[in-house]
């Protein structure tokens, strides 16, 4: 598939698409919810020992999957689990079937499944983001998003809060698995918390960009992110009115994403760059 000629999906395309990003997600999130042991397992772990998988996890993605074969059998899959099939159609979607694993895995309620759909190349730097659904496990709302058709949390419209100062901001972030770039995120944030109203580390990066659409923080970022972490939630917020960006004038992607208001996303991104965010050292 040349990714250079991909159509974007129209109006009345991307609302099908909102429709069946909602049916994926609450299909698995039912099956998550429904699955949850007493005692969640860990199955297996991936960038380091404390990078945990549950058979959930395969459960869901693989849930997620079979239905793609079924209602979209000439698209694309990138999915946390499984990795990337091409399709044919131009259109991939981005799966994530827990986020927030480390919480399901101790019962914290903060997890959620996170299906978008893109068009262009799989790569949160190149593509264009069509439709996704976040659907919240634990309390059961469902955040959808389609590109210029808005942001809803269980049907009501969603918009960000206008943006107070840097330093009334309440802050959402999160750190990755490696020991070196948690240092590093420690650094940043020792210098980041003094100058914000305060942070809070909920634990799933799609629930932190749902939370900033629906007001519940004024800003985020985080460095790491997986195309599956952000792809849906950063739709959400870009059609809540928030600005979604990395540093340096690039795109958000692995290397940085910063969401909220235009004004104070610019005071942090001015932040972030002097502090050397965007590198582990
Ligand atoms: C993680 C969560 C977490 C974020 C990490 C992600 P996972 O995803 O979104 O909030 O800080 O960067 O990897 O492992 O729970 O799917
Ligand atoms: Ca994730």
């Amino acid at each position: 598939m040349d990714h250079t000629q991909t159509p974007v999906p129209d109006a009345a395309l991307t609302r099908e698409l909102v429709a069946l990003a909602e049916t994926l997600a609450r299909a698995a999130g039912r099956l998550v919810h429904d699955g949850r042991p007493e005692r969640v397992a860990v199955a297996a772990t991936k960038s380091s020992p404390i990078d945990v998988v549950t058979a959930m996890d395969l459960a869901s993605e693989a849930l997620l999957r079979s239905m793609l074969a079924e209602h979209r059998p000439d698209d694309g899959i990138l999915g946390e689990e499984e990795g990337y099939v091409p399709g044919t159609s131009g259109l991939t979607w981005v799966l994530d079937p827990i986020d927030g694993t480390v919480n399901y895995l101790y019962g914290i309620p903060a997890y959620a499944v996170s299906v978008a759909v893109v068009a262009g190349e799989p790569d949160p730097e190149r593509w264009t983001a069509v439709a996704g659904c976040v659907f919240s496990v634990a309390d059961g709302r469902t955040y959808t998003a389609g590109r210029g058709t808005g942001a809803y949390l269980d049907g009501r419209e969603l918009h960000i809060n206008a943006a107070p100062d840097l330093a009334t901001s309440l802050l959402g972030t999160g750190f990755g698995y490696v020991t070196q770039r948690r240092r590093a995120q420690a650094r940043i944030v020792a210098e980041v918390l003094p100058q914000v109203r305060d942070i809070r580390r909920i634990g799933s990066a799609a629930l932190d960009l749902c939370t900033l659409a629906s007001g519940g923080l004024d800003l985020y970022y985080e460095r790491g992110l997986n195309p599956w972490d952000l792809a849906a939630g950063a739709l959400v917020a870009q059609e809540a009115g928030a600005v979604v960006t990395g540093l340096d004038g690039r795109r958000a992607s692995a290397d940085m994403t910063v969401a909220g208001p235009a004004a104070t996303v610019g005071q942090l991104v001015a932040e972030l760059e002097r502090l050397g965010a965007g590198s582990d050292e």
